[in-house]
């Protein structure tokens, strides 16, 4: 896949060519983990990369740190290209590269405040200087009440928040994340993200997160790519890709949570040929542009026929409505065609499913 074209200054991270292929052992066979991996992610861009389990995601970002090296290929973090650096020069280009995890990773033996000290205590930074920056960060992240707590005595959401302070003791330039909601509800999770963000815009960290809930990429990533059995199938602005999802793959992801896939209750009802009295069921695709517009209640009035939605929603991602809906439109066949017209002409994608009585 050619690079994206609004991809213009020096990008701080670069594939180039990426494969990994982990050899057979014992009775297992050779992975292909990943395949000829290109992507080029922005300075200051927060990238979601988003696959299924065992497509290659965790694969892929452990190698943006060195922590795997690819079989083929390079990897340019900042200018420099982590896959030719010895263990010492990688051990200091990882001060350069902070991370998170979903199970957080924290030293139970250890306070918040020593958790977050770690990272400059191996970086030899002196002890009079360790407070002065560990503070800071208790506070950037709401836990200057909890700097002596351990582990335990912390909520999920809290130890993500130590863990978070902890990646970026040695200001780093790149905070790579690992799932680090995905053990977090909802509510806690919404957080995390907003907290993500607020550090990606107040200290211009570029941020590459993996996770497997296009929920989590619509609210924190400015980009996306996705990842199915070891290539990057589509990559694109978080908006090209929810608008105009291509892959099979991501339009499921899509789908799951913009109400595009046919809910179990409606496929049930559905039936391929009309009855007297019956009505269509369409399924209506807003892309960024025909939303917004009050559409549906416009046709009911120009035709003077009835318009149920039936299920889907309509949002706001990236500053643009978009999103999808079920409705079902009590009209004879030639009217039909009238309304399906009117709505592909509004820029809507528009699907005839079939019938409901
Ligand atoms: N150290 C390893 N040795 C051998 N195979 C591995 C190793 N690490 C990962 N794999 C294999 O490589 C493939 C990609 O794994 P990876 O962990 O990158 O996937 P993932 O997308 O992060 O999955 P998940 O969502 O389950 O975390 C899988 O088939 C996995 O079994
Ligand atoms: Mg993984």
């Amino acid at each position: 896949m050619p690079p994206p074209s609004d991809v213009q200054t020096q990008p701080i991270i670069a594939f180039a060519g990426v494969s990994k292929v982990y050899p057979a052992r014992n009775e297992s066979a050779e992975v292909v983990a990943l395949h000829d991996i290109d992507l080029q992610v922005p300075q200051g861009a927060i990238v979601g990369v988003i696959g299924k389990s065992g497509a290659g995601k965790s694969t892929l970002i452990r190698l943006i740190n060195g922590l795997e090296r690819p079989s083929r290929g390079s990897v340019l973090v900042n200018g420099t290209d982590v896959t030719a650096l010895g263990e010492r020069d990688l051990r200091e280009a990882r001060r350069s590269i902070g991370m998170i995890f979903q199970h957080f990773n924290l030293l139970s033996s250890r306070t918040a405040f020593e958790n977050i000290a770690l990272p400059l205590e191996i970086a030899g930074v002196a002890k009079s200087e360790i407070a002065g920056i560990v503070g800071p960060l208790l506070a950037m992240v709401g836990l200057s009440d909890k700097r002596d707590r351990y582990p335990a005595e912390l909520s999920g959401g809290q130890k993500q928040r130590v863990g978070i302070a902890r990646a970026l003791a040695t200001k780093p330039k790149v905070l790579l994340s690992d799932e680090a909601t995905s053990a977090l509800d909802p509510e806690t999770t919404d957080q995390i993200l907003s907290l993500l963000k607020t550090i990606n815009a107040e200290l211009k960290l570029t941020i590459v997160f993996i996770t497997h809930e296009m929920s989590v990429v619509k609210k924190l990533a400015d980009r996306v790519a996705v990842l199915e059995g070891g290539r990057i199938v589509e990559q694109g602005t978080t908006f090209e890709v929810f608008a105009n999802p291509r892959h099979e793959t991501t339009k499921r992801f899509v789908g799951s949570i913009t109400g595009g896939n046919v809910p179990e209750w409606l496929r049930a009802k559905l039936k391929p040929e009309r009855l007297a009295g019956d009505s269509a069921v369409l399924h209506v695709g807003f892309t960024g542009r025909g939303a917004g517009q009050p559409v549906l209640s416009r046709l009911a009035r120009n035709f003077g026929i009835d318009v149920n939605i039936l299920h889907g929603q309509v949002e706001t991602i990236a500053s643009h409505p978009f999103g999808s809906l079920f409705i079902s439109v009590a009209a004879d066949p030639e009217v039909l065609g009238k309304v399906i017209a009117e709505l592909k002409a509004g820029q809507n994608t528009v699907e005839h499913l079939g019938y409901v009585a």
